[in-house]
């Protein structure tokens, strides 16, 4: 099954209207996003605890490490430049962290809150090589600042 981002878009939108605990909406698009997509095989964030550090937040799928530097992994990389994080082949990306040798691509995106700061990152790995394209990237980012970006 391929996401309908206009559709998913929606629902996320009347699930999360009106809530504004971070680990709730996480919990949320989480679950979501992961069930919309065949190629989403892991699907989690990782938040922003503590100056240069990222520690694991809701997710869905096998076990995710819990602690990942920002000087370490796509996910650090994603949190440190503030950049989307297209990889379509995890091998040929310097320092990716394995959490599941099945992976074979990843996106990660930049969580962002109303003051523009990076608050998590949002990664969805696949096991499909080159998963991954702009098109994930402009509407994953989009749902992502409709739910955290507000006010
Ligand atoms: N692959 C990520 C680590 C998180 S596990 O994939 C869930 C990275 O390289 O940062």
């Amino acid at each position: 099954m391929q996401v309908d981002y206009p559709t998913l878009a929606k629902t996320i939108a009347a699930l999360t209207e009106g809530e504004t605990d971070k680990v709730a909406l996480m919990a949320t698009l989480a679950c979501e996003l992961h069930h919309a997509d065949d190629r989403f095989d892991w699907t989690g964030f990782y938040r922003v605890v503590a100056p240069e550090l990222l520690k694991i937040g809701p997710y869905q799928g096998g076990h995710g490490c819990l602690v990942i530097p920002f000087s370490r992994g796509v996910c650090g990389t994603a949190a440190r430049t503030g950049q989307v994080q297209l990889v379509a082949d995890v091998d040929e990306f310097p320092g990716h962290i394995a959490c599941a040798s099945s992976t074979r691509s990843e996106i990660v995106l930049p969580v962002f809150d109303a003051a523009g700061t990076v608050i998590a990152v949002l990664d969805i790995d696949s096991n499909q090589p080159a998963a991954f394209d702009e098109v994930d990237a402009r509407e994953l980012s989009a749902i992502l600042a409709a739910v955290f970006g507000r006010g």
